[in-house]
């Protein structure tokens, strides 16, 4: 095998960011020796020796030739073995599962997760370590560091790998193995769902419709979906993942899944109504005419899931990253688990789960996952959700409201202030941090401030800390407003603003979302000085 030097870097914007390093395609594209320089970092930093590794993504632009470019980087730097996903595919769950079933030593992902795709979009990469999680912060800072100080890297010069056979291929003492990305994934889905259960519920005429929104997931939701459990063709729509995803913005939310919300309060509307986003690792869950608020998700498998084969067992304890409302703590408490506070960002579950201190976790950015792999996972939920709707016969309005009931109801909203001068996030933020200190006591539009902090995490397994993880105000022990600023953006800032109150009156439950909310609303507002700071007077996406 030729190995050459290449000249590239030192780069200076290569940090990772809540889940990985991205960037514009172009920046991809177009800086000679980009994506070079940062899998070079990567493999310095982390010890893969000779493999194998993973690769795959979520079939977005740059996805076959960016696996293309790593296999070269990652035989110049002694790999031996690499498995890669057919058509360079794999959804981000699925990358975890292969990782844990098959013993590799790591892998790449290409994907900018629900960023819109193309060449005018975005593409993303992250590396995930042997135990199938995201690499860990101290991991992705120390890759940082290498970017930001080494010149150059090393490539192998290979022939172009074909990526649609399966089968192994050997090429000048590189093995590269392209295998079937479903396979491993539905095999553990096999294991911890009733799947004649389920199936015995679409035969009975339960109807769905699941969007793949284009992106990876088509395949795996036709597979388990449509082909395991019976569900009729043309349940799963948008199923086949296109490079640009047609387009759109492949995010599981009300305002980009529009026209699946459109269905669910149509007079058409199935059983269930689902999403997952690009990589396939965010849900969203819908009845009819109900949207579940990801939060609430965690909340209702928490408490369901002894009713799911894989949980039966019941749960170790749960965890939420800060900003989730605390619709799950109620369930913990009621159940007498332990519920953890992490940070915004699927990495800080890991140590948990590792630990076999939590089964279950869960964001309110609609992510939701569990021990079965390291990675939040969309298709994972859908099927949780199908399991819980086969063995109570309910509907999901009534387990939400029957949830609400027993539990009490936690409303909550996220407003999103998108594409913001970074100058001017900053100064809203910086604002914040420095009236803390004068916040408790204090009167905002009328309701009193009860407590206000900057949230900082203590690993409770390795002892690491991370700091300016948000910021959050109290107001009495039911209502809260968290303030931080996006960790995966690549252009601008966004602010995001996140505000919960609990209800335990089922004579409220029935209020709509942003009328509960209205007061934490107009005290967010005023408290962070928005309007007066970034010229917004209101937010981009609700949610
Ligand atoms: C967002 C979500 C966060 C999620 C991350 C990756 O990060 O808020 O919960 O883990 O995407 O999917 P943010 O842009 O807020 O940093
Ligand atoms: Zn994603």
């Amino acid at each position: 095998m030729k190995i050459v030097e290449r000249e590239s870097g030192p780069f200076q914007d290569q940090r990772p960011g809540t889940s990985g390093l991205r960037k514009r395609t172009s920046t991809f594209v177009e800086t000679p020796g980009y994506l070079e320089h940062f899998v070079q970092s990567v493999l310095e930093v982390v010890e893969v020796g000779e493999g194998p590794i993973l690769l795959g993504g979520d079939g977005r632009y740059f996805n076959r030739e960016a696996i293309q470019t790593i296999i070269r980087v990652a035989a110049a730097n002694g790999v031996r073995r690499v498995v890669v996903g057919r058509g360079g595919l794999c959804s981000t769950p699925a990358a975890s599962c292969i990782i844990r079933k098959r013993g590799l030593k790591g892998g790449f992902i290409l994907s900018a997760s629900h960023n819109p795709g193309g060449p005018q979009g975005d593409f993303g990469i992250k590396f995930n370590m042997a135990n199938g999680a995201p690499a860990p912060e101290k991991i992705t800072e120390a890759i940082y560091k290498r970017s930001k100080e080494r010149r150059g890297h090393r490539l192998a010069e290979l022939p172009e790998i074909p990526l649609e056979r399966g089968g192994r291929e050997h090429l000048a003492g590189l093995e590269v193995e392209v295998i079937d990305p479903l396979a491993d994934y539905i095999q553990l889905m096999e294991e911890l769902f009733d799947f004649d259960l389920m199936a015995g519920m679409f035969a009975r005429g339960f109807t769905m419709r699941f969007d793949a929104m284009n992106a990876v997931t088509g395949p795996y939701a036709k597979a388990l979906l449509e082909e395991r459990l019976g569900a009729p063709e043309g349940t799963v729509v948008r199923a086949e993942p296109l490079p640009d995803f047609g387009g759109i913005h492949p995010d599981p939310n009300l305002t980009y899944a529009k026209e699946l919300v459109e269905l669910m309060w149509s007079d058409r509307a199935p059983d269930l109504g689902a999403a997952s986003d690009g990589d396939g690792d965010r849900n969203m869950i819908l009845g009819r005419s109900v949207f579940v608020s990801p939060s609430d998700s965690l909340a209702v498998l928490a408490a369901h899931a002894q009713e799911v084969k894989g949980y039966r067992r019941g749960l170790l304890g749960v965890a939420r990253s800060m900003p989730t409302s605390r619709a799950v703590d109620l369930v913990a408490r009621a159940m007498g688990i332990p519920c953890y506070e992490t940070p915004t960002g699927w990495k800080f579950f890991c140590n948990l789960l590792d630990a076999g201190r939590v089964t279950l976790c869960g964001e309110e950015s609609f992510g939701t996952g569990s021990d079965h792999v390291r990675e939040k996972d969309g298709l994972w939920a859908v099927l949780f959700w199908l399991n819980i709707l086969a063995a109570t016969g309910r509907s999901v309005e009534e387990l939400l409201v029957e949830h609400w009931r027993r539990f009490g109801r936690v409303f909550y909203t996220r407003h999103d202030y998108e594409g913001l001068d970074q100058e001017a996030a900053q100064a809203v933020m910086e604002g914040l941090r420095e009236r803390l200190p004068g916040l408790a006591g204090a009167v905002v539009a009328g309701q009193t401030c009860t407590g206000a902090d900057e949230f900082s995490y203590e690993d409770p397994i390795d002892g690491s800390t991370s700091l300016h993880q948000g910021i959050r105000l109290f107001f009495g022990p039911e209502a809260r407003v968290v303030f931080r600023l996006s960790g995966t953006g690549t252009v601008g800032a966004t602010i995001r603003i996140y505000m919960e109150k609990m209800e335990m009156d089922p004579a409220r439950h029935a209020t709509p979302t942003q009328e509960a909310l209205a007061g934490l609303i107009a005290a967010a507002r005023e408290v962070s000085r928005l309007k007066e700071l970034t010229g917004r007077e209101e937010p981009s996406v609700v949610t």
